[in-house]
């Protein structure tokens, strides 16, 4: 990709990650950057209480992914994040989790630099360390979980999509993304793959937030669990020994937060 030899716009663009919902996860040094910020772009998965940390008077543009082709959405975020960058000392990009897992932080800091507009990085508490610590999951533990993957799944049907084997191994936590519409596959395709039946999973439904939702079933009843539960988008599905500890801390028993074993 060419890059230009030099800086041709005035502002900044600072990738925030919003962390995964509770406005008490952002890092002291995101929320210093959204309370310094002439302008912020925000994603679908940020919530309400962090949009409202933003400094007063900041001007703020929704760019989530809708309709249309991702590249071709991911261009025009792009291209209006050049433009700001252009007019704004200070433009945050704020986006849910941690830009730099399953966020395409990668993808615009490339674009920033090869448009030589200065930018930097402000990492946020991922779904999964977020969602596994207040639904009571620890992604590692000793004797049950050396390993731990975050897969996407968002193309878990198709061939080559998801190396199946490598999940399917004991002492191995997955944590599926984008993986409402997989669990059948996911189910499917790990037991075909050796990972045992009686596996403990957990589905975390906006994990974080006061809506949040916690099931835990085993592996052969994860696809008619989500359908009975209604599962909806964002959720994340836990699959290892670790789901089966059944620790309940706090952040789990505070009104309006439900864990169902
Ligand atoms: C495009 S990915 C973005 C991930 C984000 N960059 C991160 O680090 O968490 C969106 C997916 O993250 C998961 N996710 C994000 N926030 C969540 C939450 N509060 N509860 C459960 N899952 C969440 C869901 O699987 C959702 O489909």
């Amino acid at each position: 990709m060419k890059r230009h030899s030099s800086l041709s716009h005035a502002g900044v663009v600072s990738l925030v990650g919003a962390g995964p919902g509770d406005p008490d996860l952002l890092t002291v040094r995101a929320l210093r950057a959204l309370q310094a910020a002439d302008c912020v772009v925000y994603d679908r998965l940020v919530s309400s209480d962090i949009l409202a940390l933003i400094r007063a008077g900041a001007y703020r543009e929704y760019a989530g992914k809708g309709v249309g082709r991702p590249s071709a959405v991911q261009q025009s975020i792009n291209a209006r994040l050049f433009a700001l960058a252009g007019q704004y000392r200070r433009v945050v990009r704020l986006k849910g989790g941690d830009p730099f897992i399953f966020g395409r932080g990668g993808e615009e800091a490339l674009a920033l630099e090869a448009a030589g507009i200065a930018w930097e990085i402000i990492p946020g508490i991922t779904a999964a360390t977020g969602c596994g610590a207040y639904a009571g999951i620890p992604l590692t533990h000793r004797g049950l979980a050396q390993q731990v993957t975050f897969v996407t799944a968002h193309r878990a049907s198709a061939e080559g999509g998801v190396d199946w084997a490598s999940l399917a191994r004991a002492g191995c936590t997955v944590v599926f993304y984008m993986g409402v519409s997989e669990i059948p596959t996911i189910e499917a395709q790990l037991q075909l793959h050796g990972r045992s039946a009686s596996t403990p999973v957990a589905l975390v439904e906006n994990g974080c937030t006061p809506q949040q939702r916690v099931f835990c079933d085993t592996l052969e009843g994860l696809a008619s669990l989500a359908r009975q539960v209604a599962l909806q988008a964002p959720a994340l599905v836990i699959v290892g020994e670790v789901a089966g500890l059944g620790l309940r801390p706090l952040s789990a028993l505070i009104p309006g937060v439900a864990v169902a074993a």
